[in-house]
């Protein structure tokens, strides 16, 4: 039963591939679907083309979804949010306006939300929750971010990536050893195996900011020196090239995040994003946050890659601002942070 004072909202995710929806009520999440689109692998990456296709086919099945397991009502809903972007434009596109027409059916508000922000906010799906001011590395598979974060409406960039994100690094290392699309799993999962016995450089990059595509380079001249030597090298020492590359790319982003936090005297230190379910980076995380006393916040594996759930918790603080937007709306691939 819907209270006079409750608040429903479904939220729809669909910036790359995965097609997602969820309902949060007051603030708790209720339901969390994802469809996931697997006619990408054969290709290496994600085609966006074909991506935008498939969300179209998914998107009603995705809603359906989220309001069953929820068992909330069309009716019941007071708004509708949805990604306005960064992200693929045919992919945001069925998105958004998926949820400005049955908005418009059930004569109730839209809210756009950014995916970036979405995916720091997503720490307040469920306890433990940061306390603000915090400062979030934000690492996907188009984003590398560290932001301080002052209220759920207010997030100041301290740095990012001038060229790769760190999601790409482990996709195009993935590719290169001839793994399957998304390579961040795959390489998580070898490294475990191996051990980091090949150094790759750290790039001394200005501030706070973050390169990844020396590295990048580095990797495939290394791969091409070895397979010159001995064409078996990548088949039979891919769990330590994994390992290796995996302890480089952990190295650059805790080095920075040590930075912010000192440079910006914060405590509560969040990481966030795809890339923040790697087992390295969560661990070494940790104990970075331990050695230097401060609270470290991981977010649940779900709530890490791509997912409406984040989408659902950064409306929930937007309704309560009624921060709303106007039907003539329309997604931007690149929206500023
Ligand atoms: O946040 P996300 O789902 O989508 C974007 O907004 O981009 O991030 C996807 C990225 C991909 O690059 C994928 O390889 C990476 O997250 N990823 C991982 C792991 N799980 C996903 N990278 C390293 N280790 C993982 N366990
Ligand atoms: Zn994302």
């Amino acid at each position: 039963m819907k209270k006079k004072n409750d608040i429903y909202l479904l939220a729809i995710e669909s910036s790359c591939d995965d097609t997602a929806a969820s309902i949060i009520k007051n603030g708790e999440i209720l339901s969390n679907i994802i469809v996931k689109q697997d006619d990408h692998a054969a290709y290496g990456g994600v085609v966006p083309e074909l991506a935008s296709r498939v969300h179209q086919q998914h998107i009603s099945i995705a809603v359906d979804k989220a309001m069953i397991e929820a068992k909330v009502l069309k009716k019941q809903l007071n708004a509708i949010a949805f990604t306005r972007g960064p992200g693929l434009l045919g992919s945001l596109l069925v998105g958004v306006n998926f949820a400005k027409a049955m908005a418009l059916a059930l004569d109730i508000p839209i809210i756009e939300v950014h995916h970036m922000h979405a995916h720091i906010l997503a720490h307040f799906a469920e306890e433990p929750k940061p306390s603000f001011p915090f400062i979030c590395l934000t690492v996907s598979g188009g984003h590398t971010q560290l932001v301080k974060v002052i209220s759920p409406y207010t997030m100041e960039l301290l740095g990012q990536t001038i060229d790769d994100a760190a999601g790409e690094a482990f996709d195009k290392t993935g590719k290169l050893l001839g793994l399957p699309y998304p390579a961040g799993p795959q390489i998580d999962k070898r490294a475990k195996l191996g051990k980091a016995i090949y150094e790759f450089p750290i790039p001394k990059i200005d501030k706070l900011d973050f390169s990844f595509s020396g590295l990048k380079t580095a990797i495939l001249y290394f791969v091409q020196r070895s397979v010159k030597k001995d064409p078996n090298f990548v088949k039979e020492h891919i769990n330590d090239i994994c390992a290796s590359v995996q302890n480089t790319i952990v190295e650059i982003l805790l080095l920075k995040l040590e930075k912010a936090a000192l440079q910006e005297n914060v405590n509560q230190i969040a990481i966030a994003g795809g890339v923040s379910a790697n087992s390295e980076l969560r661990t070494r995380f940790l104990e970075l946050c331990t050695k230097n006393q401060w609270t470290g916040f991981v977010p649940a594996f779900q709530y890490c890659t791509d997912n409406a759930a984040m989408i659902a918790v950064a409306a929930h603080y937007k309704y309560l601002e009624s921060d709303f937007a106007t039907q003539d709306i329309t997604p931007d691939p690149r929206l500023k942070f």
